[in-house]
């Protein structure tokens, strides 16, 4: 396993980079020569901030990201700083602190600092605007069979509580266009369609959807789009203004690389005033969205450790990151999908998909499949058999490098056979 160390001792003797003592944040380190150099360099770099686990290649990056060890030692920093200080930072700084993060997220999501705040996740986020709406007998909300299992019972509930009626579609693997996707939503909606769902990126296929303009088609039949982007912030670049959209939920322990247990939520600030909290708080103003920010006591250190994750993002930088991404999931799709039996349940066009990509081989249940991947290869990947998807998800990093791919694609071939 190449540690931090060693990857140092082995620049060294290349006589790749100056000598150095006390490397701390090797990001910081990395010297222009390299970061231009070769793209290879620049992201062995980047993986040696992570500490991975000998045992297995780690493809199954979709569920949460590790945080890079600088992020991670600063959480670990302001953890023992908040747990020193106590309840004198919980009641001298803590809202402002948390202001300060909310306000920096705004800015990087495209959107106003009055209309985002942040949750502990995209359940939080997409369960508090599902909740929160004033639901009648028979208004109905259009989602795909595709859509996250906890919120597709959240509306369920909202069926069982209030007489809402569930409009299911279900979205294609290879769309031949847009529209096609759009017609899909726009043939569901009625005079009593209210509320759209849609995600940003479908997380068992790695399907991105043309979120403007199904939030376009929808506007100019009075309906409300709610954005699913658990896997998009930090992973795709956009900016939430760009959508056109009336709600957004994400979760930043996933492609931004927090701690656990933080997201965001969007509400566009007309939606605001009518929307009820889940926690009921009267300290706000009816058109604060911090209404529907009322937590209790929560982990404190995770807002403020927001800020690390961001730093370190951006020193990759969005664009960056996304053509990373993308280059390693068509690194392994362009190959995998000519090896016979093997089936890709993904599309590839490049504004389609990114990092993650499904795949299947034919006669092999998607369990047993990621059975023999771990067991045999040691590869970690996770099954997925619902909603008309039958295959394994595979997710790459930053820290993915060629080499696990390969070994991913030489395991493949084998399967087949
Ligand atoms: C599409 C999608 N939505 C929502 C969620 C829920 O995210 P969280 O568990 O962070 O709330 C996930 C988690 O994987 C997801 O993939």
């Amino acid at each position: 396993m190449l540690n931090k160390r060693n990857f140092l001792k082995s620049l060294l003797l290349l006589g790749t980079i100056p000598f150095t003592t006390k490397a701390k944040n090797i990001l910081d380190e990395i010297p222009e020569e390299i970061k231009n150099k070769k793209p290879d360099d620049f992201w062995l770099q980047i993986r040696n901030d992570y500490i991975l686990k000998p045992d297995y290649i780690n493809l199954e990056n979709g569920y949460f990201s590790m945080m890079a060890q600088p992020v991670l030692e600063k959480y670990m920093a302001d953890v023992r700083m908040i747990n020193t200080e106590a309840s004198y930072y919980m009641r001298t700084v803590q809202f402002e602190k948390k202001q300060k993060v909310s306000d920096r997220l705004a800015e990087m999501l495209g959107c106003a600092g009055d209309e985002l705040i942040i949750t502990r996740n995209t359940t939080e986020s997409l369960d508090t605007v599902i909740s929160g709406i004033d639901w009648k007998a028979g208004d109905e909300a259009i989602m795909a069979e595709q859509d996250y299992g906890s919120m597709l019972d959240m509306f369920k509930q909202q069926s069982k509580r209030y007489g809402l009626v569930q409009k299911i579609i279900s979205i294609p693997f290879h769309p031949k266009s847009d529209e096609e996707i759009i017609a899909l939503y726009e043939n569901a909606i009625t005079p009593k369609t209210r509320l759209i769902m849609i995600c940003h990126i479908i997380n068992i296929t790695g399907q991105i959807l043309p979120i403007k303009k199904v939030c376009d088609m929808a506007h100019k039949k009075g309906v409300a789009v709610m954005v699913d982007g658990a896997h998009a912030v930090a992973h795709i670049d956009f900016k939430i203004s760009d959508l056109n959209c009336d709600y957004y939920g994400s979760s930043l322990h996933k492609w931004l690389g927090t701690p656990m247990g933080a997201g965001i939520l969007y509400v566009r600030k007309d939606k605001i005033k009518t929307h009820w909290p889940i926690y009921a708080e009267y300290g706000f103003e009816e058109t604060d969205i911090r209404k529907l920010n009322h937590t209790g006591t929560n982990p404190v250190p995770v807002d403020i450790a927001i800020h690390h994750a961001i730093d370190y993002h951006q020193k990759i930088g969005v664009k960056r990151k996304e053509e990373r991404l993308r280059f390693l999931q068509n690194y392994w799709t362009s190959k995998a999908k000519n090896i016979k039996h093997v089936f890709i349940n993904t599309p590839e066009e490049a504004g389609r998909s990114c990092a993650i990509a499904n795949v299947g081989v034919e006669g092999i249940k998607p369990a047993d499949l990621a059975k023999l991947l771990f067991d045999k290869y040691k590869i970690w990947t996770v099954a997925i058999d619902s909603a008309n998807v039958h295959g394994v998800r595979i997710t790459p990093h930053v820290y993915t490098t060629t080499d696990e791919l390969d070994i991913f694609l030489k395991a493949l071939e084998s399967i087949s056979k």
